[in-house]
C-alpha cells in the first residue's frame, strides 16, 4: 500500500511538466554509441514511449557511429573523422546509408513492441531532409549539410501521435547521397519543428572538463564559454558537433538544450519530470 501511495505522489509530481509539455515536440538526438546495448536502447526507447502516451511529440533522430565502423571494419574500409564529421566517400556512403536504415528499422520495431507507434523515415522509406554538399565536402567526401526540412510531413506524422524515427542521411538535389552527421540533423529538425526541447542522448555523462573524468561535468554551460571549450580542445571529436548543434537550436527558437547519459536508466524521463535536470544544459548568453 505504502509503495503504491509513493508511486501515486511520484506520477502527481510529474503533472506540471506533463501540463506544460503536452502537445510540444521534443527533438531527441538518439547517438549510436547509447544504442548498442540492447537493455539500455529499451530503457531509452520506454522512456520515449511514455512520453508520448502522456501527450508529448517525441521525434528521434539517431546516430549510428559504432555500426558503421563495425561494419567499416569488416569491409576493410578505413574508418576516418575530421573534427567529428566522418570522411565519406561515394562507395562509403552506401554502406553509411544501409547500416542506418537497419539501424532505423531496428529502433522502429522496438517502439512498435514496446506498444508505441512509430514511422520510419529514411532514404527508403521517407526522405524528410533535403541535403547540398558540406562545405568542406572536398575533404569530407559525401557528407553533407541539411538544406531544407520537409517539417509538414513529419508533423503529420506525429500528430495522431506516432513517433517519427529519422535516419541521418538525405538525398541532395543532384540525388546523390549525403551522410549527415546525426546531431547537425537534430538541430536543423529542432528549428525546423519550432521544437521546444533538443535532447541529445550520449554515451557520457556530459560535457567534462576533463574528457573521462565524471567529476569535472559541467552542468550548465553558456554558449560564449562553449566557443572557448571548443577553441581550448577541452571539447573534441564527437562533442563538437553537439555543442554546436545546440547553439545552433538556441540561436534560432528552440528554448533548451540538453546532452545527456543514455546509459543511466531512465535519464530522458529524468531530465524532463525533474526540476535538477542531469548531463549539460547548453543556455543562452545573457
Ligand atoms: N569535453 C568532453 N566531454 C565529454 N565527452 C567528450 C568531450 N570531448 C570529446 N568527447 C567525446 O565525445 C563522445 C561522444 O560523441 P560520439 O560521436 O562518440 O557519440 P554519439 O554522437 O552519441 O554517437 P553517434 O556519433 O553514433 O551518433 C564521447 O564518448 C567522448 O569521447
Ligand atoms: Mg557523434
Amino acid at each position: 500500500m505504502e509503495r503504491a501511495i509513493k508511486k501515486a505522489d511520484v506520477l502527481i509530481e510529474a503533472l506540471p511538466y506533463i501540463k506544460s509539455y503536452s502537445g510540444k515536440i521534443f527533438v531527441i538526438k538518439y547517438g549510436g554509441s547509447a544504442l548498442i546495448n540492447p537493455e539500455i536502447k529499451k530503457g531509452v526507447l520506454q522512456d520515449i514511449v511514455f512520453m508520448s502516451y502522456v501527450g508529448i511529440r517525441p521525434v528521434i533522430i539517431h546516430g549510428g557511429g559504432p555500426f558503421i565502423n563495425e561494419e567499416f571494419r569488416r569491409l576493410g574500409k578505413k574508418v576516418e573523422f575530421s573534427e567529428g564529421l566522418r570522411v565519406t566517400t561515394k562507395d562509403d556512403i552506401t554502406v553509411v546509408d544501409r547500416v542506418l536504415n537497419q539501424v532505423n528499422e531496428g529502433i522502429v520495431n522496438d517502439i512498435k513492441k514496446l506498444g508505441g507507434r512509430a514511422l520510419s523515415m529514411n532514404t527508403v522509406k521517407k526522405n524528410v531532409m533535403k541535403a547540398r554538399p558540406h562545405k568542406e565536402s572536398s575533404a569530407l567526401g559525401f557528407v553533407g549539410e541539411i538544406e531544407e526540412v520537409k517539417s509538414e510531413v513529419i508533423r503529420n506524422a506525429v500528430r495522431p501521435r506516432a513517433i517519427p524515427v529519422i535516419s541521418p542521411v538525405s538525398i541532395g538535389e543532384d540525388g546523390e547521397l549525403y551522410n549527415i552527421n546525426a546531431d547537425d540533423a537534430s538541430s536543423e529538425i529542432a528549428m525546423a519543428l519550432k521544437a521546444v526541447k533538443l535532447v541529445l542522448l550520449t554515451d557520457v555523462k556530459g560535457i567534462m572538463r576533463h574528457k573521462g573524468d565524471e567529476s569535472t561535468l559541467i552542468s550548465t554551460l553558456a554558449m560564449k564559454d562553449a566557443d572557448t571549450l571548443i577553441t581550448r580542445k577541452v571539447i573534441q571529436s564527437g562533442m563538437i558537433p553537439k555543442v554546436k548543434a545546440c547553439m545552433n537550436a538556441l540561436r534560432s527558437g528552440v528554448s533548451k538544450t540538453h546532452i545527456i547519459d543514455g546509459r543511466i536508466p531512465h535519464s530522458l524521463l529524468l531530465e524532463i519530470f525533474t526540476d535538477k535536470g542531469i548531463g549539460t544544459e547548453i543556455v543562452k548568453d545573457k
